[in-house]
């Protein structure tokens, strides 16, 4: 398996309830290292850019909206598998249907406010580390 790298936010809900140090700790006793972190509060233009690929979605105004309620924090993941343990991590989309113990089962509400988000592809990973960091805030791969 490869070293891989993969984006998380941990959205505006679970940021609010404090639950920010929680999911942290949560993927690194799963082995994840946080190789950058900030915390963000998104511009109209940024949550819009960053989803852009749901504009035509019923619910992408709510979406924004959401995303632009109060600060987010962003990070890079790194793991062997990253993308889809990551993924296997946070669980389900809705967290009603979320596995127990996945993140969206331990700390979202519903499908809108899902305490997380991650990376879909290995491509659009590079493209979303890349969306809310520069180069010099990641440490170069090895
Ligand atoms: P995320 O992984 O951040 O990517 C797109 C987001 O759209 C998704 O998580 C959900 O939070 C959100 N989403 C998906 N379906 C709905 C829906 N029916 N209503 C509101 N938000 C949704």
């Amino acid at each position: 398996m490869a070293l891989e790298r993969t984006l998380c936010i941990i959205k505006p809900d679970a940021v609010e309830n404090k639950r920010a140090g929680a999911v942290l700790a949560h993927l690194e006793d799963k082995g994840f290292s946080v190789v950058a972190l900030k915390k963000i509060h998104m511009s109209q233009e940024v949550a819009e850019g960053f989803y852009a690929v749901h504009k035509a979605r019923p619910f992408f105004g709510e979406l924004v909206d959401f995303m632009r309620r109060s600060p987010v924090v962003v990070a890079v993941l790194e793991k062997e598998n990253a993308m889809a343990d990551y993924r296997a991590a946070m669980g389900a989309t809705d967290p009603a249907k979320a596995e127990a113990g996945t993140l969206r089962k331990l700390f979202g509400t519903n499908v809108g406010e899902n305490a997380v988000h991650g990376s879909d592809s290995l491509d659009n990973a590079k493209n979303e580390i890349a969306y809310f960091f520069a180069a010099s805030e990641v440490r170069p791969t090895a």
